[in-house]
Parts: C-alpha cells; sequence; structure tokens
C-alpha cells in the first residue's frame, strides 16, 4: 500500500513577520519543527511499515533545512516546480503593505483568489498547472514525502482528496503538521500528525 507525506516548511522568519514568498530561513520554532520531524515521520508508520521514504524539496532554503534532518540514506530531490506560489512584485511584503500600495489588486484578490495574478507572479491556476507533471510523478511513485509551501500544498492536496481544484486558496493546511495521504479503491484516507512545537 502505497501512501504521500505532505508537510509544510517549519515557521520561517518571514512567517513570523506576516510576510509573503521570499527565501528566509527557519525560525527558531521552524528548526524545532524540522528537529521532530524524522520522529513525526515515524509516528506516521503503520505497524510494522519501515522503509525509507523518497523526499521532495522545493529549491528555497526553508523546505531543504526543514528536511535536513531525516535520514541521510534517503533520497532527497529538489524541485523548481515546488517553490511556492510567486507572488511577483508584492513578494517580501505583509498583506497590509499589498493592501497599502496595491489596494485594486487587494480587492480583486479576494473576489476572484483563485484566478488572481500576481503582478509579475502567478495565481493558484498556474500553480495548479505548473504542479502537473509533480502530479504525474507522484502517481507511478511510491512512498514520497513532500516538503513544500502552503499554497502548494493546498494544490496537491485538492488533486489526492478529489476536491474541486478551484477550492484550493482556501483549503487549511496548518504548519508543523504531517499529513499521510493513501489512496484506497473508495478514496483517499487521510491522517494527520501534529509535532506540538
Ligand atoms: O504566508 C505564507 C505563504 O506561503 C506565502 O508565501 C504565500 O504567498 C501564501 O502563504 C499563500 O497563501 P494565500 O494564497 O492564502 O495568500
Amino acid at each position: 500500500q502505497r501512501s504521500i507525506w505532505l508537510s509544510r516548511h517549519g515557521e520561517s522568519e518571514w512567517n513570523v513577520y506576516g510576510k509573503i514568498g521570499g527565501d528566509a530561513d527557519l525560525s527558531p520554532r521552524g528548526e524545532a519543527y524540522a528537529l521532530k520531524l524524522p520522529e513525526l515521520v515515524k509516528q506516521s508508520f503503520g505497524p510494522g511499515e519501515d522503509h525509507p521514504l523518497t523526499v521532495w524539496t522545493s529549491t528555497l532554503k526553508r523546505t531543504i533545512a526543514t528536511a535536513r534532518h531525516l535520514p541521510q540514506e534517503w533520497n532527497q530531490l529538489q524541485w523548481k516546480a515546488l517553490d511556492e506560489l510567486d507572488s511577483g512584485v508584492c513578494d517580501n511584503m505583509t498583506y497590509a503593505e499589498i493592501k497599502e500600495l496595491y489596494p485594486e489588486d487587494f480587492e480583486a484578490r479576494d473576489q476572484d483568489k483563485y484566478n488572481y495574478r500576481y503582478r509579475g507572479g502567478e495565481s493558484y491556476r498556474d500553480v495548479v498547472i505548473r504542479l502537473e507533471p509533480i502530479i504525474m510523478e507522484l502517481e507511478r511513485s511510491e512512498n514520497i514525502l513532500i516538503v513544500t509551501h502552503q499554497a502548494i500544498l493546498r494544490c496537491i492536496y485538492a488533486y489526492f482528496m478529489k476536491e474541486d481544484q478551484e477550492k484550493s486558496p482556501w483549503l487549511n493546511v496548518p504548519l508543523h503538521t504531517l499529513i499521510k495521504l493513501t489512496p484506497r479503491a473508495y478514496g483517499t484516507d487521510k491522517e494527520v500528525f501534529k509535532a506540538g512545537v
């Protein structure tokens, strides 16, 4: 029985300041999650389940740092296609700053979050398209752990849970939580493991 493990990166310095995008390091809490992740993965294994996982991260520092305490012998692969939704000119800004500088864009995103494309950046719809090769690779792989970003995980999660992709921008994918998805004949089983850090 194959499963897919999903996790956001540990809390980053930008998460602490409420800034979006960027390529920040982990915060101290985020580092604590990275240290806890190997144990959390072990906890997620069913009885008798013990095998290596292949770890996929984005190319951004916060996902690589989150995966770095996982067993050395597990293969790790970095995918550009797993980088966070590109927020273009709004990269590294807080939502309050965006509202102040680009009030019309802020409103437009609120009206249609799935289709709204940041100036010089991406929409959720764009992300769903760029994730196609990832989804195809996932469909033919076994036991992958993906450490990536909020918007990306929402789209991957929606795909496997057979949720309408247009709902993905509002799905709740919290920090410091490991999700194990096991596709079965009748649907996908979901187990959630909280790190408590
Ligand atoms: O705040 C963290 C973050 O991953 C940002 O980098 C990203 O722009 C945002 O979440 C995506 O969430 P939303 O689409 O709800 O703004």
